[in-house]
């Protein structure tokens, strides 16, 4: 690998030696008298801590979040402190306080729920880590410098329109049968996800093109708890046998792979043709389901390049250059944080392939179900 402390390494000593000349205790506390304080990024040296805290490893996204970070931190030089919460806030909490105790220069954040780490990231600013959310935003605090980020408004329109797509292709003339599923509600890219696909049917709702039969067109309806596959498949389940005795469901918007499969396992069930459904994450088992055409699409949003924009980052403050300029800004019910917004792409059979062309265990998963 290219980046970190090799070619660094004169400059991030030196900057270890201006962090150690400034009496550090761990904090940098008092080293900024009379600097602006508002982009004080920390330097970073080689050896430094670097927590990461990441939601729950249930599915496969934060699974290789998981990965992928330890391996490119441990690479990089640092000592790489990589947890999951398990999907409850408390132990999130802790296991921050615990990385802030341990020395932790930056923490790298994906919350359970975006409004509920304040305080303990207020602690850990004014003892000057920086703080970078990862793939969610982190809600309600001055306490975040950065987050790294697929646009997740963007994620949600390329999902309906994707939808919208796949019922022309397959579905014959509208107007189409669908229904709406969306994410856990604690997390800020549920919200958005679902912002950001409404954007798109509702006008088509508005026209008749689209019909939800169900009636269940708000968040709060449409929300699955904790992302929990089990929960939407019973939602599916209770809708199907309400509303779809006499009637065919033509489409479904999912939130993400896991519940994409929930949905169509509920449709076939049910005995029903399999409606177009959206997904996201590019997971392995969703593309086995698109490959045989069982489900229609995702939105790939590869972890490797979140991981990736993030190690920038620490290049970055590691070459003492503080936080490098961010794409976009979103407000977050306290400031206007800095977004490196990344570029999601959505996959269908069409592009699968072409998309996958070059990761050989995706091909062979490809060519084993198509
Ligand atoms: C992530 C998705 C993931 C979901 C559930 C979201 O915040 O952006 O990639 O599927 O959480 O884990």
């Amino acid at each position: 690998m290219k980046r970190r402390f090799t070619g660094l390494a004169a400059i991030a000593a030196a900057a270890a030696l201006t962090l150690s000349a400034c009496g550090g205790d761990g904090g940098r506390g008092g080293d900024d008298a009379g600097s602006d304080s508002t982009d004080d990024a920390v330097t970073l040296a080689e050896g430094d801590t670097i927590g990461v805290s990441l939601p729950w490893l249930g599915t496969q996204n934060w699974k290789e979040a998981d990965q992928i970070f330890k391996t490119d931190l441990d690479e990089a030089g640092y000592n790489a402190i990589v947890q999951a919460a398990d999907n409850k806030v408390p132990n999130q909490q802790s296991q921050i306080e615990a990385m802030i105790e341990q020395g932790a220069k930056v923490l790298i954040v994906g919350p359970i729920d975006g409004t509920q780490l304040g305080s303990v990231l207020e602690q850990a600013q004014a003892s000057g880590i920086t703080i970078i959310g990862y793939d969610r935003m982190i809600e309600n605090t001055e306490a975040v410098d950065g987050v790294v980020q697929f646009g997740s408004i963007k994620t949600g329109e390329f999902q309906a329109q994707a939808l919208l797509q796949g019922l022309e292709e397959e579905k014959g003339d509208g107007p189409y049968n669908i229904e709406l599923f969306a994410g856990g509600p604690a997390d800020p890219n549920a919200q958005l996800f679902f912002d950001g696909a409404m954007s798109v049917l509702q006008p088509k709702i508005d026209d008749g093109t689209l019909v939800v039969v169900s009636g269940q067109t708000d968040f709060t309806q449409a929300a699955t708890q904790d992302w929990d596959n089990g929960k939407a498949q019973s939602r599916m389940d209770s809708i199907l046998s309400g509303n779809y005795s006499n009637e065919q469901i033509d489409g479904v918007l999912s939130p993400n792979d896991g519940i994409a499969r929930a949905i169509i396992t509920s449709a076939e069930q049910a005995g029903q043709d399999i409606p177009v459904v959206s997904g996201l994450d590019a997971e392995n088992e969703s593309i086995a389901w698109i490959a045989s055409g069982k489900q229609y699409s995702t939105v790939a949003k590869p972890t490797q390049e979140m991981v990736d924009q993030t190690m920038d980052i620490l290049d970055s403050l590691a070459a003492g250059d503080g936080l490098p300029e961010a794409n976009d800004t979103a407000d977050n019910g306290a400031k206007e944080v800095p977004v490196y917004a990344l570029e999601p792409t959505v996959v269908t059979l069409d592009n699968l392939e072409e998309f996958f062309a070059d990761n050989e265990d995706i091909m062979a998963i490809i060519n084993d179900n198509k």
